[in-house]
């Protein structure tokens, strides 16, 4: 094992293809790296506080995702963040000395209350400033040495760095330094073009069925100039080819048929759709396996208590050195 590994995700609603690359990436690093996941819903909570949301069904939703993608629970702890206390200990203990500037420079704060403030949202409260030391704190109880991230959260993985400082400086080293893993995420449009996003309602869900594929795919936008099937065609105005060229291995000839307008959009998009379709159908699989009754529970029950030994090993030498 090459070390320790941490990442998080918020459970605000079924994934969609575009959250894909991250998730496998997980599933890769499983191999070498002891991991834990977790499932942040007291991060949701920052931002969601008024909005009454189902968690644990939610919170079932996204373990499903997970685990039908390929983690394994086997290898992995699963697990949910409030559901192993010493994240809301930790951060508390890391708030007695965290300077309030820190938290107020992070690039993203000042932006997202300007954000949610169109929505009628009120971030200006004392959870939503500590956003960031929650994250930290979820690094730092698993003395992670890699965190797994998309480039968003890079400034809150420096800002955990520098808490961690500070803690070693102030108390004894006891936290490690995360680095960070930036996972290569292609950039995936909706059907319609625009960002792929549950709320456009352009998203290919990752509990598609072959119909709602299909149906999908018909939605994409081709070339607009190609009126007729032998007219040459752009692949680079055309949503299809953006799909192709991150799902089809045989892209380069998809393009030059295009080209040559010897493929028509039609044939061209029941390729794409046949291709998202084998890269689905094994997730569907592993998704009616694991939704059986209780084995989810299990998973998040099993997770939650690897988390804790590691998590409460921490906590103990962190009462220690503050002298608690
Ligand atoms: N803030 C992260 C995001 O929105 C989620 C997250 C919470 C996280 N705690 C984490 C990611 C710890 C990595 C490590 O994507």
């Amino acid at each position: 094992m090459k070390g320790r590994i941490l990442s998080g995700m918020r459970p605000t609603g079924a994934l969609h293809i575009g959250h894909l690359s991250v998730i496998q990436n997980w599933v890769t690093l499983q191999k070498d790296y002891e991991c834990y996941f977790s499932i942040v819903d007291l991060h949701a909570l920052t931002t969601g506080y008024e909005d009454r949301l189902d968690y644990p069904a939610l919170r079932r939703e996204i373990a499903l995702d997970w685990l039908s993608v390929g983690i394994d629970p086997q290898k992995s702890a699963i697990f949910v963040q409030s559901q192993v206390r010493e994240h809301s200990e930790l951060h508390l203990l890391l708030s007695m000395f965290t300077p309030l500037s820190w938290l107020e420079r992070v690039p993203t704060y000042k932006d997202q209350i300007q954000q949610l403030a169109k929505q009628g949202k009120d971030l200006g409260t004392y959870g939503f400033l500590g956003y960031p030391l929650l994250m930290a704190a979820d690094i730092l109880l698993y003395k992670a040495s890699v965190v797994p991230v998309g480039e968003d959260q890079l400034p809150h993985v420096e800002l955990c760095r520098e808490i961690a400082r500070r803690f070693n400086f102030l108390y004894g080293t006891v936290f490690p330094e995360p680095k960070d893993l930036i996972g290569e995420v292609p950039l995936l449009p909706g059907v319609d073009g625009r960002k792929m996003s549950k709320s456009y309602h352009n998203a290919i869900s990752l509990t598609a069925s072959a119909e709602e594929v299909k149906t999908r795919v018909q939605q994409m936008v081709t070339d607009p100039g190609r009126l007729r099937k032998d007219d040459p065609g752009h692949p680079e105005v055309c949503i299809v080819f953006k799909f192709h060229q991150i799902y089809t291995p045989e892209v380069a000839e998809v393009e030059v048929n295009c080209r040559a307008g010897k493929v028509g959009c039609v044939a061209c998009k029941r390729h794409l759709a046949e291709n998202l379709e084998k890269l689905i159908s094994p997730f569907r699989e592993r998704r009616a396996y694991w939704g059986e009754p209780g084995r989810v529970e299990k998973v998040l029950e099993e997770g939650a208590e690897r988390a804790r030994v590691t998590a409460a090993e921490t906590m103990k030498e962190v009462r220690c050195v503050m002298g608690l």
